[in-house]
């Protein structure tokens, strides 16, 4: 019998961790297809463990070890050729599985004997998707109400400078909503009161539900370990409602990147208007949110000394509410109550899977079958929003919906920075 899994357990995701076994265990976004150029391989760090990504002359996205096993240069310095990459130093090669294939310098012998890791990746939605488990993957899972439906999937990732674990925690405490972001339309003005709140584990993880004093609720599913899928007022006036799908990925164990995306229904000149202000906004933005949550954690500024016009505020609140609980928070003093239903429940079902994990028990099989749906308000019947998985999307007859990248170009690029392993 392994020993007790605890708390602590949450937060440490590199390869001999639990937690990061438990993360390899599922595929996992780990680049935006927008961000890898066309020619270059590039550095990736995630979870820790650094890589090189590039694509191969034939189309197909290969992700392997970083470091070159000759003199240990770093693979992203080199070239592509074909599905290889070429070390920059002294010319080895290695196709996309790893293997040394060729060694300028060398006799013939030596290359097959040396082989690096290489890892299953899959483009979609988006995002690149790698298998970091080892062994032979399972299909990668799907969001077909994400594929095809009349509207945009923008992409909105950004990076948070603090453990992973404290952003999942706070994804299911609907009470945080009313403070934390109560200057935003997006925001709703009620507490989330504790008896108001209820966590139901579900087949693909957690459906957390707020019964409103008026009898509506809102439910947001969660996915183990690390997605989740809501349904969200966003701050344009052309959208009414948008459904969200996120994951929060560990880039190391106190930065993680939240990779996500939006299922806007806009169509027509109403998609225009929301698609002209998106790119005018992520132009305007050019203050970095995690160096100004530094700064009004430092004492340096105040909410109210953000120019609004300047920094993503949203992000910029949560930053504060996350970042300052500490960069891993210790969770040994904390005193949680109903409230806190939420993180009771995604802390409980990580132990028992960590544990299972530890113990060489069967884990289970999280998935996402179509009543696992997120509801908001009286939104529930809306067929644009809310519910879409219970099949609006899955038709051929609707074209796929195109990718709209959103993120401010300061975001993007400090989240190079922190992939890139230089941050
Ligand atoms: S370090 Fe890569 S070929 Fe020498
Ligand atoms: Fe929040």
């Amino acid at each position: 019998m392994a020993s007790q899994v605890t708390n602590d357990d949450f937060h440490s995701t590199g390869p001999e961790t639990l937690a990061g076994r438990y993360l390899r265990r599922h595929w996992q976004p780990v680049y935006h297809v927008a961000d890898l150029p066309r020619a270059r391989p590039v550095p990736v760090r995630i979870m820790g463990q650094d890589y090189v990504l590039y694509r191969g002359e034939g189309g197909a996205t290969h992700l392997l070890d970083a470091r070159c096993p000759h003199r240990g240069l770093q693979l992203s310095a080199g070239w592509i050729e074909g599905e290889c990459v070429r070390c920059f130093y002294h010319g080895w090669m290695f196709d996309e599985t790893g293997q040394c294939v060729e060694q300028p310098a060398e006799d013939s012998e030596f290359a097959h004997k040396v082989k690096i890791g290489g890892y299953p990746t899959e483009e979609y939605l988006g995002l690149v998707f790698a298998w970091l488990g080892g062994g032979e993957p399972p299909p990668l899972p799907r969001y077909p109400d994400f594929e095809r439906f009349e509207g945009v999937v923008e992409i909105d990732s950004y990076r948070r400078d603090c453990n992973y674990f404290q952003n999942i925690e706070n994804a299911l405490d609907m009470s945080h909503v009313a403070f934390v972001h109560g200057s935003n339309r997006a925001a709703f003005r009620e507490i989330g009161r504790g008896r108001d709140l209820h966590a139901v584990e579900s087949d693909w993880g957690i459906s957390y539900t707020y019964t409103r004093p008026d009898g509506e609720h809102r439910t947001q599913q969660f996915g183990m370990p690390n997605a989740y899928n809501l349904t969200a007022l966003p701050t344009d006036p052309d959208v009414g409602w948008q459904e969200s799908l996120f994951w929060w990925v560990p880039i190391d164990d106190e930065r993680h990147i939240q990779f996500s995306i939006h299922r806007v229904p806009v169509t027509g000149a109403a998609a225009e208007r929301v698609g002209l202000r998106r790119q005018e906004r992520r132009k305007t933005i050019d203050i970095d949110h995690n160096r100004l949550s530094e700064d009004m954690l430092a004492g340096r500024l105040g909410m109210d000394d953000i120019d609004a016009e300047r920094a993503d505020t949203i992000r910029l609140q949560d930053d504060i509410a996350q970042i300052g609980q500490g960069r891993i928070v210790d969770r040994s003093f904390e005193r949680l109550g109903r409230g806190d239903v939420g993180v009771i429940m995604i802390r409980r079902l990580w132990i028992r899977e960590m544990q299972a994990l530890a113990d060489g028990k069967p884990l289970k099989d999280w998935t996402r079958t179509p009543e696992i749906s997120p509801e908001a308000w009286s939104l529930k019947d809306n067929p644009a929003v809310g519910g879409s998985n219970r099949g609006n999307g899955a038709s051929d007859d609707v074209p796929s919906a195109p990718l709209v990248d959103v993120r401010p170009y300061i975001e993007i690029d400090s989240q190079l920075e922190l992939l890139g392993g230089r941050a």
